[in-house]
């Protein structure tokens, strides 16, 4: 019985993946090398920390903890530059539908996301009252792929993970889902998130019903 949603929330309720990407090719570009779309890919859904260990390493670089920290405050001003004039129009097709469908069928609804611009963001696109729950990555100590951000939101909801479906659109947090034992819902390209136990291209393209209906099917 699906109880609840966990929502990501970049790449799932907002268009921000490629910023948060644009603002990383500025800091590797910074240090003398560029990355890459599949790089982009494994990117989703870390948190800031683990975003520039891995840049780094790409890079074949080492920093100093200060060069470190700068450049993560120097990402996030980059960030929230290009994120300033997002407003609610901004949200990504057929979420604010998806997400007053879901409160009518009564579903509890929380988010996961590594973001610890998270709230923020929710607010400048007027999604904050929907939620239940918000877990971003100002509570959390470890990065997707561990479970950790959507196993907090669960006990908050005083849910179990089997009757919540986490929404993702990032490999890292459909890996997060199935670790967590979660039922999971791939939003974006069905090759990338084939682990996922269904892929919808957004939101819109399903209804809340409907990926119940699936999950009871499937069971
Ligand atoms: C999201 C994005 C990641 C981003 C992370 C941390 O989950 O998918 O690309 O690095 O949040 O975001 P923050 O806003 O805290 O830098
Ligand atoms: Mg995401």
């Amino acid at each position: 019985m699906i109880r609840g949603f966990i929502f990501d929330l970049d790449g799932v309720l907002v268009d921000t993946p490629n910023l948060h990407f644009a603002a990383w090719r500025k800091v590797a570009r910074s240090l003398g090398f560029d990355l890459n779309e599949s790089q982009y890919e494994e990117l989703k859904g870390l948190n800031r920390e683990a975003s520039l260990i891995q840049i780094l390493d790409w890079g074949n670089t080492k920093l100093s903890s200060q060069e470190f920290n700068d450049l993560m405050v120097q990402k996030n001003e980059w960030y929230l530059e290009m994120t300033a004039t997002m407003i609610s129009d901004d949200a990504l097709p057929g979420v604010h539908e998806f997400l007053k469908a879901a409160k009518d069928l009564k579903l509890k609804i929380g988010l996961g996301s590594a973001s610890q611009n998270a709230r923020k963001i929710l607010d400048q696109v007027k999604m904050t009252n929907y939620f239940d729950v918000i877990i971003d990555g100002t509570q959390t100590t470890k990065s997707k792929p561990d479970p950790q951000v959507f196993e907090l939101g669960t006990k908050k909801l005083n849910l179990r993970p089997s009757s919540i479906v986490v929404f993702e659109d990032s490999k890292a947090g459909i890996k997060a889902a199935i670790d967590g034992g979660f039922k999971s819902v791939g939003i974006g390209d069905r090759k990338t998130l084939n682990a996922a136990s269904m892929v919808y291209k957004g939101l819109y393209a399903t209804s809340p019903l409907k990926v119940i209906e699936q999950f009871n099917f499937k069971s």
